[in-house]
């Protein structure tokens, strides 16, 4: 993070965006790096919003940006869907905090179980973090056993018992990190992606309690892993008695209503959930089977209970705004709207980058596109093509960070604010948006090579 992006490419940026220069140094005084989340740190510095509406948000400068960020992927409905402001407006008139139990949350959860029927029971936490650390205590208290199994550059929150191997470097054998004890290390077991005999000799040898997995694959499908793997998944962990999570916290209501489990056909024993489960404002929730999710009761056959307070679990506001997001989720289109913006922007990427003439692709399933800038392979053939024969340390591999800030730059000023090199999709992308953003792709593109960063 010590590279800036290049001066003039800055000085036209900061032209056009000069109330978040002027933010960000009082940022600066107030966070580490200005941001509140590593992920939206940018170099010379962030955009600040001020409103949004559907696809499109708005900065302190009334600058109009299309959004691929979609609150971090929260947002399937697009932002300030009107059903779920209704919902929280009149929820915020009734009670924000009962420190009760009311019927919003069992609506709330009534909803989760019609979309995921594999969710028997659930309780509800206030973030993806959470709902995949309660699943793994318990799984613990369940199974009587320490390990847990998850694949190298799966993400599950930030929380020490899974963010290690989240991120590169995976060939080291190393995930030591600062700050987590080598007691964590020892119980977590690191499998690659996509290799069931690797799979099934580590269970083997090493005895866990669980196997969490993404179901598209690591980082929302940057390495993806497709049915036939999840299939031999599933059926490996039935075999060896093994508690299998599915976490659905982005691929939830997203890729399909019934999420990863639904659109692959498969059933985990639990599942964790946030995000779009919420409608936008935090929640998440473990879900499962009705058997282990008892381990939560007060009297239950496990003779052990796992203590489950928590000050804003199942809030109201939440809820409202959950139970209004699923019952528009539950009509099928923004999951097919989403999916098919996301497969126009992928190939219409991939006809620009063949037009200019650049060594950059684009991939993805469902409702998400990444970009490969200086690719060395094979152009895809298909909306199926996964570059680099699904390699993990090809594919989640770092980017020199000049570049990306710089293109991120390039793209803010054509009016587009993607993740990095990914967009997340939603059902209130038109084809206009898209339209819109090659061109603006394409623009950065051209700034790039002014710039000299890329060829
Ligand atoms: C698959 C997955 N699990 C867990 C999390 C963590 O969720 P949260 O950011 O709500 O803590 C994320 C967040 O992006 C995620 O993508």
């Amino acid at each position: 993070m010590s590279q800036t992006t290049s001066r003039s490419l800055t000085a036209a940026y900061r032209d056009q965006f000069p109330t978040s220069a002027k933010l960000f140094e009082r940022g600066k005084r107030v966070f580490p790096n200005g941001v509140t989340h590593d992920g939206r740190f940018l170099q010379p510095f962030p955009v600040y919003i001020e409103s949004a509406a559907g696809s499109k948000k708005y900065d302190a400068d009334n600058n109009e940006i299309i959004d691929y960020w979609m609150g971090h992927g929260s947002l399937l409905l697009g932002h300030s869907h009107p059903a779920v402001v209704e919902a929280v407006q009149a929820q915020a008139a009734r009670a924000t905090h009962p420190g009760a139990c009311h019927e919003q949350e069992i609506e709330w959860a009534e909803a989760v179980q019609r979309l995921i029927p594999s969710v028997e029971r659930m309780r509800f936490v206030n973030s993806g973090t959470e709902a995949t650390l309660m699943a793994l205590r318990l799984c613990r208290i369940i199974s009587g056993k320490r390990k847990v199994l998850k694949f190298a550059g799966h993400f599950h929150g930030w929380h020490d018992l899974l963010i290690p191997a989240a991120d590169p470097p995976y060939d080291t054998g190393d995930f030591s990190m600062p700050g987590i004890t080598g007691g964590v290390l020892d119980d977590l077991v690191v499998v690659p992606p996509n290799d069931l005999a690797a799979l099934e000799r580590a269970i083997d040898e090493q005895d866990p309690a669980c196997v969490i997995v993404e179901g598209t694959g690591g980082h929302w499908g940057l390495v993806p892993m497709r049915g036939e793997f999840l299939r031999g998944l599933r059926e490996i962990t039935t075999r060896k008695k093994v508690i299998l999570i599915f976490d659905e916290v982005i691929t939830g209501f997203r890729v399909a209503p019934g999420g990863s489990q639904g659109h692959y056909g498969i059933c985990p024993d639990m599942t964790t959930m946030a995000k779009i489960l919420a409608g936008g404002l935090p929640g998440g929730c473990l879900g499962g089977r009705a058997d282990l999710m008892a381990a939560l009761e007060f009297d239950n056959p496990y003779g052990k209970k796992m203590k489950h307070p928590g000050t804003y679990n199942g809030n109201p506001l939440s809820a409202a705004a959950g139970v209004a997001a699923l019952g528009v989720v539950a009509t099928g289109e923004p999951c097919r709207v989403a999916n098919e913006m996301g497969r126009k922007l992928r190939t219409d990427l991939n006809e620009l980058f063949e037009r200019k003439n650049v060594n950059w692709i684009a991939y993805g399933e469902f409702s998400g596109a990444t970009i490969v800038p200086n690719y060395e392979g094979p152009r895809p053939d298909s909306d199926a093509f996964i570059p680099y024969n699904n390699s993990l340390v090809k594919l989640d591999s770092k980017i020199d960070s000049k570049l990306t800030h710089a293109f991120r730059v390039a793209l803010l000023m054509g009016g587009v604010d993607f993740f990095g090199w990914r967009a997340m999709l939603s059902g209130a992308h038109a084809a206009a948006d898209i339209d819109q953003t090659v061109v603006a792709v394409g623009d950065a593109i051209d700034l790039l090579q002014d710039e000299g960063l890329i060829r």
